[in-house]
């Protein structure tokens, strides 16, 4: 099961109305969308990059008359698979309990099994990354995408053990990561690491920025954009994006200070300027939710400018986000 985080607030800020087409950006287990579809008479399209939520689309579809559909999709590729122009576009960002509790995901050192990390099921596993990547490039994904102070030590232990044996399961990288940095409290030494693979292997914070970008041109004027962050890493996304597109001008780089003389379109009001948090009673209920984050915003009727995509690669860039989150 995955508890939907901060539901009454996100049904709030979705203004659902009767006969809306909505995007559930994240389907997961589709808390969201039941939630929109029992609410109102309205059409929801769930995306998901991780067929394993077919069933659950599948029931669905079923229980609300075929008001439901999933589409197997990034949700950055929402503005190129013909979507119509739509009322709202929710993203959950993250992964869902169903993908961490499976051992055979190996998304967690709390469950032995495969590292492999990958929401969908293409692309380069954690046993890929930790088996060939250079030593820069992993101090840099712990660095970047965990947080982590012990970069280095992690990455040297990790280069010592691969030359001595395949790193091939979640309890072998769990291993290493503990016997090198120790435990210290009761957060596991391995947090941080597996956050960062998670975030490297799935290109998540990539995917979040071009997610906003793409949610940008599949809204209707007056429709609502909401994003569910889950860490610092995301929210600074987010909030940076809306304060961009908002009319504020932000430096995404000081190193690329002619970023600044870019001219924003205001594509989007705050619907709030403040971030939501979750009430004290879902955080008793869920402590997982004690950092999630809910911002959102209204979309103008203004055409987002073109050369705003040139950011792009500049934003998700790790050397770029080096210096963005230093
Ligand atoms: C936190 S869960 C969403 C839970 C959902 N709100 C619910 O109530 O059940 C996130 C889901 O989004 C999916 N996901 C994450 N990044 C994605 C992306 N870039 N494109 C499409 N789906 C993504 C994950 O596979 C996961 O199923």
């Amino acid at each position: 099961m995955h508890y939907p985080v901060m539901l009454p607030e996100v049904i709030a800020a979705m203004d659902l109305k009767d006969s809306g087409l909505y995007v559930d950006a994240t389907f997961g287990n589709g808390g969201y969308s039941e939630a929109f579809l029992s609410a109102k008479m309205c059409n929801v399209i769930g995306l998901d990059r991780d067929p394993n939520v077919y069933n659950r689309a599948e029931e669905l579809s079923v229980k609300y008359n075929n008001r439901f559909s999933l589409i197997e999709t990034k949700f950055s590729e929402m503005d190129r698979i013909d979507l119509p122009m739509v009322d709202a576009v929710v993203m959950d960002i993250g992964v869902s309990s169903m993908q961490i509790d499976r051992a055979d995901r190996g998304f967690s050192f709390m469950r032995s099994g495969p590292l492999d990390m990958r929401m969908s099921t293409s692309g380069a596993s954690a046993a890929d990354a930790v088996n060939l990547l250079p030593y820069d490039d992993l101090v840099k994904i712990f660095k970047v995408y965990g947080e982590e102070k012990h970069s280095r030590r992690a990455a040297d232990a990790i280069i010592s053990s691969r030359q001595a044996k395949y790193i091939g399961t979640t309890a072998d990288l769990a291993t290493i990561i503990e016997k090198t940095l120790g435990r210290n409290g009761k957060i596991h030494p391995a947090t941080r690491i597996f956050q960062a693979l998670r975030i490297f292997i799935n290109d998540e914070l990539g995917e979040l920025y071009k997610g906003l970008c793409a949610a940008e041109r599949v809204l209707k004027p007056g429709g609502r954009l909401l994003v569910v962050t889950f860490h610092s890493l995301e929210d600074r996304i987010v909030k940076s994006f809306l304060r961009r597109r908002t009319g504020g001008m932000v430096s995404v780089s000081r190193y690329v200070p002619e970023q600044k003389k870019v001219a924003n379109v205001q594509t989007f009001i705050d619907g709030k300027r403040s971030v939501i948090k979750p009430q004290k009673d879902e955080i008793k209920e869920n402590p997982r939710s004690r950092s999630a984050k809910l911002r959102y915003a209204i979309r103008t009727d203004k055409t987002p400018l073109k050369a705003d995509d040139r950011l792009l690669p500049d934003v998700i860039g790790l050397d770029e986000m080096e210096n963005y989150y230093e």
